[in-house]
């Protein structure tokens, strides 16, 4: 058992949002907001609440809005304060109570091992999460800190697993693995973006990764991969040959944010959970689906 628990967190955001375009030409994908609210702030509010205190976005110069959402605005709060509007003060509030973000460049957006390899200096020696900035999890932090809770048991590399039907696997790393506890897997063998006949199974790794500083020298020993990009999926391929490998199977509770339709269904799913506009909300998706004749 270690001493301490993780504490940092690295959440890459340094990439292009091609999927997104015309919307992502001059603003970050990670900026878009899901109701009132940039999924970025969603991801840095999960990465504390799971008690990673140390956390580092990796960006690019260009996109200075994720620092400036970060950023504490005195004057606006100044101005909110003396015209009496609390209920917007309380969502500038909980950005401050998240606590200061510490910002690394990838200037080149290479991929995902590389905009990891970035964060080197920062972590050191020291196990550390990943959180992509475009995978949204809406479950109380229950994945992340199970696999914090695995990766303190067993000292190991941790992958978030969720199984996809097989018309979906070729847009994800696949993983071979075994079961060694109920909800947590062995994995033997990853393979990024596979075609469905050559996926080793139907288990699909996402944005939540707990990571041993082992990946590092993994990460360096990895040649370009899918996409002329180097991908973190290969660099765990490596790692595997070191160094044992986990994964917990979670089933939901996931956006893809990156991803047109799933953003949709993140901003409804949100929206709906809301007090305050969860109820006119739900009024208003009822009434426009029976006008359309949809239901
Ligand atoms: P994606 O592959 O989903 O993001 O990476 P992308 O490349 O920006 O999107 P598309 O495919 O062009 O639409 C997942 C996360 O990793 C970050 C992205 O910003 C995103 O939040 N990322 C990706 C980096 O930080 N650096 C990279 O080199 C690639």
């Amino acid at each position: 058992m270690s001493e301490r628990r993780t504490t940092r967190a690295v959440i890459p955001a340094a990439g292009l949002g091609t999927r997104f375009l015309p919307a992502t030409k001059s603003q970050p994908k990670e900026m878009l907001p899901i109701v009132d609210r940039p999924a970025i702030e969603y991801v840095v509010e999960e990465a504390h609440d799971c008690g990673l205190s140390d956390i580092s976005i990796i960006s690019r110069p260009e996109k200075t809005s994720l620092e400036g959402h970060f950023a504490p605005v005195p004057d606006l709060v100044a101005l909110l304060t003396e015209q009496g509007k609390e209920d917007l003060l309380a969502g500038l509030r909980r950005i401050d109570e998240l606590g200061s973000v510490n910002f690394i460049y990838q200037p080149d957006p290479r991929g995902l091992g590389d905009a990891i390899a970035h964060a080197e200096h920062h972590v050191g020696e020291n196990p550390f999460a990943v959180l992509l900035a475009d995978d949204l999890m809406v479950d109380g932090g229950t994945l992340l800190t199970r696999m914090l809770d695995v990766h303190q048991e067993r000292q190991a590399t941790v992958l978030a697993l969720i199984e996809v039907p097989d018309d979906q696997i070729s847009a994800y790393g696949s993983v071979a693995a075994e079961l060694v506890e109920p909800g947590l897997m062995q994995v033997h063998h990853i393979v990024e973006k596979p075609s469905p006949a050559d996926a080793p199974s139907n288990l699909a790794v996402i944005g939540r990764y707990v990571f041993t500083p082992g990946i590092f020298a993994a990460i360096g020993e990895t040649e370009l991969g899918v996409g002329g990009e180097l991908q973190i999926t290969d660099a765990i391929g490596t790692l595997i040959n070191s160094e044992p490998v986990f994964g917990v199977v979670f089933s939901h509770g996931r956006f893809d944010v990156g991803q047109k339709l799933d953003f949709l269904r993140a901003t409804v799913e949100i929206a709906l959970d809301r007090g305050d506009l969860g109820p006119e909300f739900a009024q208003l998706l009822v009434e426009t689906l029976k006008r359309r004749g949809l239901v």
